[in-house]
């Protein structure tokens, strides 16, 4: 690894808010975003994998899981012949928020920016099931989704999934919740959070797929806010977000207050 890269597969924090390359990344995908705030890096994150790996080009063929009306779709619709966005939209808890059904009638809605709007195609698809063949995707991403799919065997079989639906030598880029209280996993109703471990074993379980490029999910040592995830969301919804918003915390039944935020698991298909 050269001096001062870290690796791709890591766990987000503040210090990639002083890293030019990195803030680029952010403002080219979300532009109007200013505070610091763990989705931008999540997008940057993925951005930064993917043209790490080598995969974005006129050629290429993307999917997004469980892509809610996220902001990558739109940026990713300009680097690639053909973008699809699937999701379980209209359904579940996120049924009337990030999933919300009117990214399948009308897409543009949600576009931040001018976009390439013939090569982006959205479909309602379960993430456990994808209506695609075998070895179609040159890259396969899904932010923030995965902790949400029922547990950790859900998340794993949509690993297995998007190993299937990659071309060998493809790219997928997951980015999920991670602990950094020095815990193991959490299970919150509708919310899985792993453990550093348990995320390293979660991208070393599913045969076909294996690291791309550095790992390392220790817990960076931050100076940063804890915000609470119920205030946060509810913050989103009237516009009073917390800012920075970097590590959250949650009360887990049967385990009290536990601290997350997010990681970047980089795999390639062999
Ligand atoms: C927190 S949102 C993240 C959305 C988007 N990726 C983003 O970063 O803004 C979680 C998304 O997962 C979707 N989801 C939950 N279970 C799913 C499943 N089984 N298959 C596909 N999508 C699912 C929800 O509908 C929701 O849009």
């Amino acid at each position: 690894m050269a001096p001062g890269a870290r690796p791709l597969s890591r766990i987000c924090s503040s210090a990639d808010w002083t890293d030019a390359d990195f803030l680029a990344r952010m403002q080219a995908v979300v532009p109007s975003q200013l505070g610091a705030h763990r989705k931008a890096w999540e997008f940057a994150a993925a951005l930064e994998v993917l043209e790490t790996t080598e995969v974005l080009n006129e050629e290429a063929i993307g999917l997004s899981v469980a892509a809610g009306h996220e902001a990558l779709v739109f940026y990713l619709a300009n680097r690639c012949r053909w973008m699809f966005a699937v999701d379980i939209y209209g359904e579940g808890p996120f049924g009337s928020r990030e999933g919300s059904a009117a990214m399948l009638v009308d897409p543009d809605v949600f576009a931040p920016y001018p976009y390439r709007r013939r090569r982006l195609t959205v479909a309602h698809m379960d993430a456990l099931d994808l209506r695609f063949e075998d070895a179609t995707f040159d890259c396969v991403v899904s932010l923030g989704s995965i902790e949400h799919f029922g547990g950790r065997e859900a998340a794993r079989e949509a690993l297995v999934e998007m190993a299937r639906v990659l071309r060998p030598g493809g790219t997928a880029c997951v980015c999920t919740e991670v602990t950094v209280d020095g815990g193991s996993d959490g299970h919150a109703p509708g919310l899985e959070l792993f453990s550093p471990a348990s995320a390293r074993g979660l991208g070393e379980s599913v045969e076909g797929l294996d690291w791309a490029g550095e790992v390392d999910f220790s817990e960076p040592p931050e100076g940063v806010p804890v915000l609470a995830l119920e205030r946060e969301v509810l913050g989103r919804a009237i516009g009073t977000l917390g800012y920075p918003h970097i590590r959250l915390g949650i009360d887990v039944p049967d385990q009290g207050w536990r601290e997350f935020t997010s990681a970047c698991l980089a795999l390639r298909r062999v």
